[in-house]
């Protein structure tokens, strides 16, 4: 489902509500992978879903979230945990993945505008959208199970480090800044992180 049409896929949208009774006619397992950056928009949206997945007697929704949305407060984590709460009232999963390699090589691109390239002192385990999707995939074909354990790419890494090898070959000066705030200080602390399943293959290396 997507707002646009295209090949392969039927069009409705999440906040107006519009085509998504038809998307989900006849459907049997849903994998929720929409998002607005804006949180009530997406508690909104998530809200619309599971209200027409409950019409349609739908057996099984899988819903993506992030690792640590519980522990780390930006204003987009608020809403994505208060959507996990909107998807308990049907038959669930959901599966809290790790930052994806794809945001972070759009974060140092527009970092690496300037000849100091500034990069947070922080440590992700990016993961690829294709193991994330792969994980999905195997979590929808089962039972609702509530939460999964969490999914996470498979290496911790220094910000700096990742941003070293985005800029391989370019002659930039990565340094590195303490952002300020608690979310920040939560990140510092690990919570985006989830070292005990490091179960997505491909590494930031391979996916660059
Ligand atoms: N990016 C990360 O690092 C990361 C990490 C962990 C978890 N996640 C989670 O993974 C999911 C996907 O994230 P992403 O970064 O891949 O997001 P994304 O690229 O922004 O994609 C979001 C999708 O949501 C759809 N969408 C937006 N508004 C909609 C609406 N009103 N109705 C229907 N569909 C709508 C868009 O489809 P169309 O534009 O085609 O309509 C788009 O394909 C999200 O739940 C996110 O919180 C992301």
């Amino acid at each position: 489902m997507s707002r646009r049409p295209g090949p392969g896929h039927v069009v409705a949208d999440l906040v107006t509500g519009s085509g998504v009774d038809a998307a989900l006619d006849g459907v049997d397992t849903v994998i929720n992978c929409a998002t607005t950056l804006r949180g009530k928009r997406d508690v909104t949206a998530t809200k619309t879903l599971v209200d027409a997945v409950r019409r349609a007697g739908c057996r099984h929704l899988v819903h993506v979230s992030i690792v640590g949305v519980d522990r780390i407060r930006f204003g987009y984590y608020n809403g994505k945990l208060a959507s996990e709460e909107v998807v308990r009232a049907v038959p669930h999963t959901i599966l809290r993945a790790t930052q994806f390699h794809d945001l972070l090589r759009r974060v140092f691109s527009g970092l690496a505008k300037l000849p100091l390239v500034l990069v947070p002192d922080l440590r992700f385990q990016p993961v690829d959208v294709r193991d994330v999707a792969a994980r999905l995939v195997e979590l929808a074909l089962g039972d609702p199970i509530g939460r999964a354990p969490d999914f996470g790419g498979p290496e911790v890494r220094e910000a700096a480090d990742l941003a070293r090898s985005y800029l391989a070959g370019r002659r930039r000066r990565i340094v590195p800044i303490r952002l300020p705030g608690k979310a920040f200080r939560a990140y510092r602390a690990g919570f985006n992180l989830t070292p005990e399943h490091a179960d997505g293959r491909i590494t930031f290396e391979e996916y660059l």
